[in-house]
């Protein structure tokens, strides 16, 4: 299983934070925010890792992460020029990835949840998680039936199927990179995650678990508050 970390795009949501650095270099209470995803990725037993960045700021990542021996992993590192959309880092990773199993975390994206016996379990289609949340509309959302089994996936929907989100840690098979390959842009111009999901959940190939422990996508002013507040409170009470 090879791991990708996608940490490009140009966060304006958190201007004027992102005018002078990378949003996953921004404090997560005691560390970089890039920190957690590295972390959950390692303990999940994965320690191959692709990085990618965007073109500024990328010799910041460089000095702050090396080769990935802190970690106990092995980093490399490529360049996404243009925010084109999330699943363009399955082209962008396609030599990396070969013919291995990938996970990719998103660079914003933090969790306190161990993967290591999903990540064992999984043999081949794909696998994502879902979390119930509050304000569905800002995210991908999966729509289930009444036995929970997911029907489709659809990007923030204005008028939101189920208040379940897609956080951003997915595992998919080799078949991504072509997959990826294919895509169109969505209306708002972008690769979209949720036509992945949706392609696999066509061909029968895809689980969709739901996750019990704490997730947030610090890509906000208030969710970046949040999250380092979590992070506080679990630092000083273990
Ligand atoms: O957080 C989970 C959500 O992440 C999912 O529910 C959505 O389905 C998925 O599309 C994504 O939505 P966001 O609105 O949070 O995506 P955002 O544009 O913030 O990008 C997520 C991370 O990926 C962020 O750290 C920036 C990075 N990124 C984004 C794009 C579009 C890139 O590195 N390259 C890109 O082209």
């Amino acid at each position: 299983m090879k791991g990708i970390i996608l940490a490009g795009g140009r966060a304006t949501r958190l201007f004027p934070l992102t005018k002078i650095t990378s949003k996953q270099l921004l404090p997560v209470y005691d560390k970089p925010m890039i920190f957690y995803p590295i972390e959950t990725l390692v303990k999940a037993g994965i320690t191959e890792i692709l990085i990618i960045i965007a073109p500024d700021y990328s010799g910041h990542f460089l000095n702050l992460l090396g080769s990935g021996e802190q970690f106990g992993a092995k980093f490399s590192y490529a360049v996404q020029h243009e925010p084109r959309g999330l699943p363009e880092a399955f082209i962008i990773g396609q030599d990396f990835i070969g013919n291995n199993n990938v996970t990719m975390i998103l660079g914003d994206n933090i969790f306190d949840q161990d993967f290591s016996q999903d990540i064992k379990a999984f043999k081949s289609g794909g696998m994502v998680f879902a979390k119930k949340v509050t304000d569905p509309e800002r995210f991908g959302v999966v729509e289930f039936d009444q036995s929970m089994k997911a029907l489709s996936f659809e990007e923030k929907p204005l008028k939101p199927k189920s208040n379940y989100a897609a956080v951003g840690l997915y595992t998919y098979d080799n078949q991504v990179c072509q997959i990826a390959s294919q895509l169109k842009p969505s209306a708002r111009g972008e690769l979209e995650m949720v036509d992945i999901h949706n392609t696999y959940l066509k061909k029968n190939q895809l689980q969709v678990k739901v996750l019990d422990g704490f997730w947030a996508d610090a890509g906000t002013f208030d969710s970046l508050l949040a999250v380092s507040n979590f992070m506080a409170q679990k630092t000083k009470s273990s």
